[in-house]
């Protein structure tokens, strides 16, 4: 979760330089997974459409719509600003999303990237089921919305449905302390609904209701080219699965937003702006300082003046050292 991601109050949206600018809980690792995956697919000269249920401010749908070819949707279903379908849902939205979501953020942030919006369905998940996306036509789809068992269970039906054969499903906190839902439903649909696991990393689960193995078997040629990332081969309940740890440090960043030359320039304008007035305040702080030094110099040479104490003076210059104790002792006693 980013710290903007997780500010209290409504925020303005603000233009997104680079991916990192836009919040969410996507991280590098899985942009990185997202990319290999999808971008095997092309390779191997796969077509069909792509998904993601919960997209919030758009961080993992801009990466999703890259890799869009021609002929292929992408579609988006969120709530945004939309009521929730039942109570539970409502909280999880009013503790994690309200504050900060809107369509209108999702639209502008995904534009910064992207020269056309996807296809949106603002509306619950669970809308997919009613048939209106064509079955066996996807070969990626994305399911992080409501983490809630039910409708992590509802999503991975709708999955099944869409996903073609060689499609890739991937489920977002499978395995979270804070998701038990999704990981029952994850787990449900692989020991009772023949999903197949191809690999986990810390955050996701990617998955597939076709054979898992070849892109397992491409992962695994791919141990020891990542410097900061182990991959490692398990069993789990006879069925071969795939582990990514580590991190994705000095790998590729995504391409930058459309915004980005322009904000380049505005920070360093702002910042040579700061650095001159930094510079003019100091300057004044430095005439404030010489103003009170002269000030208080000048104090002291008109009290050195005063006949009074020209007068001590005078008497302490002329008479000698033995003659002015006396006095002094003299005035004392
Ligand atoms: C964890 S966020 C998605 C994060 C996003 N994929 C990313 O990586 O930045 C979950 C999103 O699911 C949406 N959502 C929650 N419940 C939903 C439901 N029942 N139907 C559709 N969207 C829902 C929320 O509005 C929120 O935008």
């Amino acid at each position: 979760m980013t710290d903007a991601a997780l500010g209290t109050e409504q925020q303005e949206p603000r233009e997104p330089a680079v991916l990192d600018d836009v919040p969410g809980w996507f991280w590098d690792h899985d942009r990185h997974l997202f990319d290999w995956f999808l971008g095997r697919q092309e390779k191997a000269g796969f077509s069909g459409d792509l998904m993601e249920m919960g997209a919030y401010l758009g961080r993992s749908a801009i990466v999703i719509g890259a890799h869009l070819q021609a002929g292929e949707t992408f579609t988006v279903c969120d709530l945004f600003d939309s009521d929730a379908p039942d109570d539970e849902n409502a909280a999880e939205m009013d503790m994690s999303y309200r504050k900060t979501l809107t369509r209108t953020a999702f639209e502008s942030n995904y534009l910064s990237f992207h020269d056309r919006l996807p296809e949106i369905i603002q509306a619950p998940t669970s809308v997919l089921a009613d048939g209106r996306v064509p079955a066996a036509g996807f070969r990626f789809i994305h399911i992080d919305a409501s983490h809630l068992y039910e409708h992590v269970a509802g999503d991975l039906q709708v999955a099944r449905t869409a996903l073609a054969p060689e499609g890739v499903v991937v489920l977002d906190d499978y395995r979270s302390a804070h998701t038990p839902g999704v990981a029952a439903a994850t787990w449900e649909a692989v020991f009772n609904h023949g999903l197949r696991p191809i690999v986990l990393t810390d955050t996701k689960f990617y998955g597939t209701w076709g054979d898992p193995e070849p892109a397992q078997l491409d992962l695994l040629a791919r141990r020891g080219t990542l410097p900061n990332c182990s991959i490692t081969n398990e069993t789990l309940a006879s069925q071969r699965v795939v582990r990514i740890d580590g991190n994705a440090e000095g790998a590729e960043p995504f391409r930058v937003s459309r915004h980005h030359e322009r904000l380049v320039v505005e920070a360093a304008r702002r910042e040579k702006s700061q650095a001159t007035e930094e510079a003019l305040r100091a300057a004044e702080r430095e005439r404030d300082e010489a103003v009170r030094d002269l000030a208080a110099r000048r104090a002291r040479a008109a009290e050195r003046r005063r006949p009074a104490n020209v007068a001590k003076r005078a008497v302490g210059d002329l008479l000698p050292p033995v003659v002015t104790s006396a006095i002094r002792r003299a005035r004392r006693g």
